[in-house]
């Protein structure tokens, strides 16, 4: 027995899934998925055969074949894992069938009210299952190790349309009056995590032959003006990376409770709406989830314990495709706002040191409480480093080597050191990557990213309030220049430091998220009044954690507005996805009392 993932009962000595064939029955009313799930394996075989769930209820398991029935037992809770279930499989069983329905608190899915949407009219559904909830969807190796190709049929009320991550594959009238029927097939092999779904009122809007956005109808229009560039990134990125091999490149935005800034589920990456600035300013996401295509659904983690591979390399190669795009000085500016989230992360994570290393050690840990911006930022700098000793082309030779000796297959830190040594002997040692993956904090070697302007900003900000910008300057700044210089000040100002700001920036009203955010934080933590109906408008509307877990952690400064944020997250809260629910509340724990 060999059980190779901390955060699976995967065991790969047993029946290996090489294909799902899904159904789901999308139950608004209930809330629930009506499941049926057929695992087709690499060969025939039988035996025992674990699968994680996580509050699921399974009616039945068959071989499909024999139209026989298979014994299953269902494990007790683990808080982390879930239940494991137990099949025991008649030899040379080529598909098991299992019959099941998700529960309604599945943390893998939101259900969202009409009013919750855009629209207002319809209900909305959709998924995240990264790292380990796609057993809240489907009974199955939930471990990126074992990628699986699937299909799937996914009926819905017919006023809904259905996306996945997946090709398209033809809709038809549902055999069940007032339904559709969406079909998919995702013919490439992907890790568990990149499962993905989303129904409700949606619209599209072609931006390239292969590229199209979707989202509701309230917000098609400005998604397909925000991310018109899209097929110029696609381009750019093919010039660094080699040809993207996934056929499609289609976006969704999602409505604002969606946990996170983007989702890099595979022909079809979710968004955030808060990245409708209105400028273009912040697509620097969609480079990032773009950038999986190749860093992570080509070459993944094994485990959540491998992260840094995944989300390190992919920052790095976001940061390439914005330098190819916007330039030298764009690209230093998305490491300075980096290392300001590095900084944050080290800082919350001061009392878990082990957490700070790339490499994880994580059993008994939630992969989702061990989430933050250092497998990103300190992973990126490690991959910056060995980019810096190799040199550009002979590191972009090597990328390119590592992405077509791994390509669909999910890999351990140490097969990628020992990839590295074998190209390149002696540059791991050369870059002190021991150090990186292995000590907790920032290595002494650490590369910083300057700029002229970056300086120059970075020195306005810390000035701040004691000398002013001039009003020229400040009108001068872009979106991102704005951003750099708010991170950079105090956080917390007298009110009439915070007043000038307002009055002079219109910070207030900005539709910019990053920097709405950012000063709303500093406003909270300054107790500044005048932005409260602001901050509660916010944090009723958006779920993104990024900006739930600043704003609410800001309110925690003074009584009055720790009182409003427990107010506030009262309210809010039944809005808000399993996932960001959690994180504030952990924020409300840390509270005072
Ligand atoms: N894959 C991540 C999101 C994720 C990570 C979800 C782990 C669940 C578990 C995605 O690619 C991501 O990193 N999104 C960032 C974008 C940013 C780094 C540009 C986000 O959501 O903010
Ligand atoms: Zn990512």
């Amino acid at each position: 027995m060999s059980r190779l993932d901390p955060h699976s009962y995967f065991d790969d000595l047993q029946p290996r899934t090489e294909r799902w064939h899904l159904r789901f029955l999308v139950d608004f009313q209930r809330r629930v998925l009506g499941g049926e799930a057929t695992l087709v394996f690499r060969e025939p075989s039988g035996g025992t055969l674990d699968l994680d769930t996580k509050g699921l209820t399974i009616y039945r398991a068959w071989v499909p074949a024999l139209d026989l029935d298979v014994p299953f037992e269902l494990g007790e809770e683990d808080p982390i894992l879930g239940r494991r279930l137990r099949l025991e499989l008649p030899p040379d069983t080529g598909a098991v069938v299992l019959a099941y329905e998700t529960s309604p608190e599945a943390v893998g899915l939101q259900w969202l009210e009409p009013a919750q949407t855009e629209g207002g009219v319809h209900p909305f559904l959709f998924s995240q299952c990264q790292a380990i909830h796609a057993r809240t969807l489907v009974p199955c190796q939930d471990s990126a190790f074992a990628r699986v190709a699937y299909e799937a049929e996914v009926v819905v009320p017919e006023s809904l349309s259905a996306v996945m991550s997946a090709g398209p594959a033809g809709d038809e009238p549902g055999r069940i009056p007032g339904t559709r029927v969406f079909r998919f097939t995702m013919p490439q092999p992907i890790p568990s995590y990149l499962l993905a779904l989303a129904v409700g009122e949606l619209e599209s809007r072609d931006l390239s032959p292969r590229a199209r956005v979707w989202a509701e109808p309230a917000t098609i229009g400005k998604a397909a003006w925000e991310f018109a560039g899209v097929e110029d990134m696609i381009v750019r990125a093919e010039g660094l990376f080699g040809p993207y091999d996934w056929d499609r490149y289609d976006m969704l935005v999602l409505p604002p409770s969606f946990p996170y800034g983007g989702m890099e589920n595979p022909r079809m990456t979710f968004l955030t709406p808060t990245l409708l600035a209105g400028d273009r300013s912040l697509v620097d996401v969609v480079a990032h989830e773009l950038a999986h295509s190749w860093t992570g659904n080509l070459v993944t983690n094994a485990t959540a314990e491998h992260f840094w591979l995944n989300e390190g390399f992919t920052v790095w190669a976001e940061r390439r495709i914005l330098e190819a795009i916007r330039g030298e000085e764009a690209a230093a500016m998305g490491w300075a706002i980096g290392q300001k989230a590095l900084e944050e992360s080290l800082d919350r994570f001061k009392d878990t040191p082990e957490l700070t290393v790339l490499r994880t050690h994580l059993e008994g840990v939630d992969p989702d409480d061990a989430f933050s911006s250092i497998p990103y930022e300190k992973g990126a700098r490690l991959v910056a480093l060995m980019e810096a000793r190799l040199g550009r082309p002979a590191f972009d030779a090597f990328v390119r080597d590592y992405m077509k000796t791994f390509r669909f297959t999910s890999i351990t830190t140490e097969q990628f050191c020992a990839f590295a040594e074998d190209r390149h002997p002696g540059l791991l040692a050369g870059v002190d990557a021991d150090a990186w993956l292995h000590r907790p904090g920032m290595p002494a070697n650490a590369p910083v990213f300057r700029s002229a302007t970056l300086e120059a900003l970075e020195a306005l900000g810390r000035g701040f309030p004691v000398t002013r910008p001039e009003k020229a300057v400040m009108d001068a700044w872009n979106p991102t220049e704005l951003l750099i210089f708010l991170q950079n000040i105090p956080r917390t100002l007298a009110l009439e430091d915070c007043a000038w700001l307002d009055a002079n920036l219109a910070l207030t009203g900005r539709g910019n998220y990053e920097i709405l955010v950012e000063w709303l934080t500093v406003a909270g933590a300054s107790a500044y009044e005048p932005a409260y109906p602001r901050i509660r408008e916010v944090l009723s509307r958006v779920g993104r954690m990024k900006y739930l877990r600043p704003l609410y952690a800001s309110l925690g400064a003074h009584p009055a507005t720790r009182g409003l944020a427990r107010d506030i997250f009262a309210q809010a809260s039944k809005g808000y996805h399993g996932l960001s629910r959690r994180v504030v509340q952990g924020v409300l724990d840390k509270f005072p009392a």
